[in-house]
């Protein structure tokens, strides 16, 4: 069993005397005026989820962009704070951007470019020079503050995701003693999908300057090493799954994330829960009637109308579970200076509001749609009270929402809607598995999932607790700092 006990140790006697050093673009905190209070936050993102309970378990310093419009308040000169503020485990160091940087580096080539690119859900990627020359820069102001971090000691960085491509390589040519490992939390496309991108050759080899370069599933690492083998030249081993480029080895492999799922067990059980639960259902005028939910960051690739689409269809198809179910959507907004992010909210409030005009009957209304950052407490309140939860994503790399549920229910009730587009499916094979894309199977999966008997639910619920326990986010964690340091010892 893997715990936070077993990672710190693990962290201690394979680190040794190494800092551990982790790099993002989203931070795990962020600080936010309100009124005249200074807020401290934790935002919406599986990454920063995931991550934070592994630094909390190793300690470190967490390099990442501090975007926060408070965060500069409650920092030393070098940027730097205790986390979490309630019980500080380990430093965050905050990069400050500029507004002319983020709209360059992450609002346009990270978001518009390399994440449509590498999620294939009919979104096309935008390519701007100038976005691209600005990721350059922010990607060396990001090497800049790691290398000013690691000083003369030795290190072990562990780089986050797609905002930071170019990072690895920059570090290894400035100081190739330190450990460089690089998790890509979203899908890796195929290569006749990547080489639209026209800094591809760029992108891949400043990956190559990584000793291990991580994906959630084994089908990433393929098209990741297929897509170096048509681009570049390089020795792609695909036995070993290794990739020698400039005389220099990365070794590429599946890690897939989870959660904490013992906390998140040990927090579902607290006696605030409930209480919050009534809350909710006071506040939505709610009844007895079975909750549906999604949770989720407002983006494209969630299949947010897709499940909206559906639930009308299962109302039209099954008029007996009017007034007796409604869906709760709770959704994050995210990235709302991009044009398609801004179309994706206009799209959802237009299908809500057809459907409610549509069915409400009285005091009922099927769906309700809450479009806030909701506090840890409600997340988990949703999570607890409904009977069946919705992961439809038309891409997802892995999708912790999904890992999350599971993790909650320690009443081993409720019922997982589950994509196979995602990560998680490929683990989580007693969800209702339904292609998002087909309303009038996805409408089937609703109605299969409401009357579901509780003895399958149970059974299923189960099942799936028991994948998350095993799997959790200290194993993950676990697997790659043991791995890397076989590696580069040649062990
Ligand atoms: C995905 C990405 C993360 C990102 C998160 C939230 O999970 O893989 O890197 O942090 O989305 O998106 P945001 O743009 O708000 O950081």
């Amino acid at each position: 069993m893997h715990t936070r006990e077993t990672l710190s140790q693990l962290g201690k006697s394979k680190l040794g005397d190494y800092l551990f050093i982790v790099v993002s673009n989203r931070e795990p905190y962020v600080h936010t005026r309100k009124g005249g209070d200074i807020k401290c936050e934790v935002p919406a993102s599986g990454l920063t989820v995931a991550l934070d309970p592994v630094m909390r378990a190793c300690g470190g310093t967490w390099i990442a962009h501090g975007s926060g419009d408070a965060d500069m308040e409650v920092v030393d000169k070098l940027g730097k704070l205790s986390v979490p503020p309630d019980d500080p485990k380990y430093s965050l160091r905050r990069v400050w951007l500029s507004k002319q940087q983020e709209d360059g580096y992450y609002y346009g080539f990270s978001n518009e470019g390399l994440w449509p690119l590498c999620h294939i859900a009919y979104t096309r990627p935008v390519f701007r020079e100038s976005d691209w020359l600005t990721y350059k820069k922010v990607n060396h102001l990001f090497a800049e503050h790691v290398l000013s971090e690691i000083g003369d000691k030795k290190a072990f960085v562990f780089v986050q995701d797609y905002h930071l491509a170019l990072l690895p390589r920059m570090i290894k040519e400035r100081k190739p003693d330190t450990i460089v490992a690089q998790f890509w939390h979203i899908p890796w496309p195929n290569p006749e999908a990547f080489r639209i991108c026209p800094w591809q050759d760029e992108i891949l080899k400043g990956l190559l300057g990584n000793d291990l370069l991580g994906f959630h599933i084994r089908y990433h690492c393929n098209n990741f090493m297929d897509t170096i083998d048509r681009a570049i030249e390089a020795r792609v081993d695909r036995e070993r799954y290794e990739i020698t480029h400039g005389g220099k080895k990365t070794a590429v492999c599946p890690y897939p994330i989870s959660v904490d799922f013992e906390e998140i067990d040990r927090e579902a059980q607290e006696e605030v829960v409930t209480a919050e639960m009534e809350k909710i259902r006071a506040r939505l005028g709610l009844r007895d009637e079975l909750v549906g939910l999604g949770l989720d960051r407002i983006d494209y690739t969630k299949g947010i109308p897709d499940r909206l689409r559906a639930m009308e269809l299962f109302l039209e198809k099954y008029p007996d579970y009017r007034q007796r179910v409604v869906f709760i959507q709770a959704g994050v907004p995210s990235r709302i200076h991009i044009g398609t992010y801004k179309a994706l909210n206009e799209e959802i409030d237009a299908l809500v509001e057809k459907i409610n005009g549509k069915y409400a009957a009285g005091e009922w209304k099927p769906i309700v749609y809450l479009r806030e950052h909701l506090s840890p407490l409600t997340l988990m309140a949703l999570r607890r009270m409904c009977r069946f939860s919705v992961v439809s994503s038309l891409h997802d790399g892995m999708n912790l929402v999904a890992k999350e549920f599971p993790a909650s229910r320690f009443d081993e009730d409720g019922v997982l809607i589950l994509s196979p587009f995602t990560g998680a499916s490929r683990e989580l094979t007693d969800a209702l598995l339904v292609n998002p894309y087909a309303t009038d199977h996805f409408a089937e999966a609703i109605r299969k999932a409401v009357a579901m008997p509780a003895n399958e639910r149970q059974r299923r619920m189960r099942n799936m607790r028991q994948v998350v326990r095993e799997n959790n986010i200290y194993k993950w964690a676990g697997d790659i700092i043991s791995d890397l340091v076989k590696f580069d010892c040649g062990e």
